[in-house]
């Protein structure tokens, strides 16, 4: 009865008139001020408004991504577009050219000059293509180290013309970034995908480190290992191309860095991510969970993706990142795994993209499990109906497509946060950085299974994409992660409140400069700063409390048990000693 009525109640016409006033309310609300969203629950109520005065507040933004590509331009565009659409003037600059002015008409961008030519370099193609190891860091932080110089130049030309009151800073090979906010003295803000080294906590660690992102079920070795070993050998490695990149910082006036996470720590720093996907730790306030940032606008479907999704009702997407790539035998074993996969009807479609630049590191042939051999020329002409090969493709159209049933991707946060969004399970082929990582994570949480780029083996692809779509676990799990993404997604408004907060603060602040004429970042972030910090390590972490109390516990244990033993001997002596003269006696 209660059921019916209730129904009833919710299927009524002024109940759904009131569902569809609250959906155009809430899409004409997001992004500008707020409107209270229904009707005064009293007649005659008033509104609260909510106003924020920006008069106050100075205006000039600049974004600095000095690498990565437009995988990561993408969650800083996102956030940059708010604070324009809100009236502030976001100058983005990153290297090499990306046609990006016609999508994001309210950012200005410059260059910051050319890309460096990373990709044939043989340390880096050792580093995708090989197994990982700490030592192979070592080159590639040098070479960073040694880029610092010209960014750090650049960027100071380039805020002569911007006069930025606020850096908002890509953390990826930016230390010029922070170094030239504090050169400007004007706040920054930085962004990135993980909390990195900052903060950190013992069960967390990383496939960079050579061990589990989940430290939960190992062995007490493994444990000593990667809280103690695997950092040390971290810091040995980097400790020659630290020492000289903090010289030359210091040959311009700047403060030498403890540690490379030093500046990034004690300034607002934005996650793009969130629990569910990333394994969940306490953040210090300063450090804000704001992802997945996904933009407002997707390009759609091309018609030839468009047809083929349609005609292919069990679609697996493959695309593995925009510069990473695998060896000529792992681009063989896949192509060979996904003729297999359509052939057995394991699924019966697949998209591939991004595939046109990588085609010369495909053999002429594939030889399949039954000895067939198959021309590779002419599945990258399409001439196989059920393959299609793609030089551009729009992912997170094709993700959201009801037909598209799992991703195989490489794992990068971006994708994982649209397959996420869109509900997509996952067949992880990690390649390095932090992918390997965030295979676990996705494994974890229980949306993914992950393929090893060292041991791949077709009739272990098989045997995961047949175990994916037919999984439970992996259903339920993704349902629910997808409503946590697509939830959260909607903090990025919140990570553009907090870089309005931090610049207001700013303004404020900017009269309270110390004595070598710089600002405090203590002062303008300090509504986010734990008095820990302040208190220094016994104090802020109540070391000397817990030795005290551990101390008077022990005196009292020991109070108590020399007592007893006290009682006891006299009791002993009482008894048996009496006894002994007694019996004499
Ligand atoms: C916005 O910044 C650009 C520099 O990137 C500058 O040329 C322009 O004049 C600024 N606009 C306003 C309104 O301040
Ligand atoms: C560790 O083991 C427990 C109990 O078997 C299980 O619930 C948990 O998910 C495991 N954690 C990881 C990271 O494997
Ligand atoms: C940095 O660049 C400037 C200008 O090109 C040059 O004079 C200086 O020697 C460079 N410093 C280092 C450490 O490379
Ligand atoms: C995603 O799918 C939903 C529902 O099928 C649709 O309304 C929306 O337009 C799609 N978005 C894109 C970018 O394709």
């Amino acid at each position: 009865m209660k059921y019916h009525s209730l129904t009833k109640r919710l299927f009524s016409k002024k109940f759904l008139h009131f569902i569809i006033l609250c959906n155009l309310f809430f899409n004409v609300v997001i992004g500008a001020d707020p409107i209270p969203s229904a009707a005064p629950p009293i007649s005659g109520w008033i509104p609260r408004e909510m106003n924020l005065d920006r008069t106050e507040i100075p205006k000039n933004i600049l974004v600095v991504v000095p690498v990565g590509g437009l995988s990561h331009l993408r969650h800083i565009l996102t956030i940059s577009n708010i604070l324009a659409d809100r009236g502030y003037n976001v100058t983005l600059t990153t290297k090499g050219t990306f046609k990006l002015s016609q999508q994001y008409p309210k950012i200005n961008f410059i260059s910051l000059g050319e890309v460096t030519d990373f990709l044939n370099n043989p340390e880096f193609v050792d580093l995708v293509q090989g197994k990982f190891n700490i030592g192979k860091l070592q080159n590639i932080f040098k070479k960073r180290f040694d880029s610092y110089n010209s960014t750090f130049l650049q960027l100071k030309v380039i805020s002569e013309i911007v006069k930025p009151d606020l850096f908002f800073c890509d953390t990826l090979n930016n230390e010029p970034c922070f170094d030239m906010a504090w050169v400007k003295n004007k706040p920054f803000v930085g962004i990135a995908t993980s909390v990195l080294g900052l903060s950190r906590v013992p069960y967390k660690s990383d496939p960079l480190f050579e061990c589990k992102v989940s430290m939960e079920n190992e062995s007490f070795w493994e444990r000593f290992r990667c809280e103690i070993i695997s950092p040390l050998k971290f810091i040995w490695t980097l400790r020659n191309s630290f020492g000289e990149f903090n010289e030359v910082r210091a040959s311009y006036g700047l403060p030498t860095l403890k540690n490379p996470f030093d500046r990034w720590q004690s300034s607002l720093f934005l996650l793009d991510n969130f629990f569910g996907f990333e394994m969940p730790i306490p953040l210090s306030p300063i450090i804000q969970e704001i992802g997945p940032v996904l933009p407002d606008y997707y390009p759609p479907l091309t018609p030839d993706i468009e047809k083929f999704l349609t005609l292919h009702k069990r679609t697996m997407f493959v695309a593995l990142g925009s510069f990473l790539f695998l060896t000529p035998e792992n681009n063989a074993k896949l192509l060979q795994s996904i003729i297999e996969a359509t052939e057995n009807g394991i699924v019966d479609g697949v998209i591939w993209a991004n595939i046109v630049k990588n085609r010369e590191s495909f053999p002429p042939s594939i030889t399949l499990s039954n000895g067939r051999i198959i021309s590779t020329s002419d599945i990258f002409e399409n001439k196989n109906p059920n393959i299609h090969m793609a030089s551009f493709a729009p992912q997170f159209a094709i993700l959201n497509h009801t037909n598209t049933k799992l991703f195989l991707s490489h794992s990068g946060a971006g994708s994982a946060h649209e397959s996420l969004y869109t509900g997509t399970p996952i067949l992880a082929l990690p390649i390095t950085f932090d992918q390997p990582g965030n295979a676990e994570k996705l494994e974890l949480a229980g949306v993914a299974l992950t393929l090893d780029k060292l041991n791949l083996d077709v009739n272990d692809i098989l045997d995961k994409i047949k175990r994916i779509q037919n999984d439970e676990q992996i259903q339920s799990s993704l349902r629910r992660i997808k409503t946590l993404a697509i939830i959260n997604s909607n903090r990025k408004y919140r990570a553009a409140d907090l870089i309005e907060f931090t610049l207001h603060s700013s303004a404020l602040n900017q009269k309270n400069i110390n004595d070598d004429n710089k600002f405090d970042d203590k002062l303008i972030f300090k509504d986010l700063i734990t008095p820990d910090t302040r208190m220094g390590f016994i104090k802020g972490k109540y070391l000397d409390v817990y030795a005290t109390a551990l101390v008077i516990f022990v005196s009292i244990l020991y109070g108590i048990l020399r007592g007893l033993y006290i009682i006891g001997k006299l009791i002993y002596v009482k008894l048996f000693k009496n006894e002994d003269k007694e019996k004499k006696e």
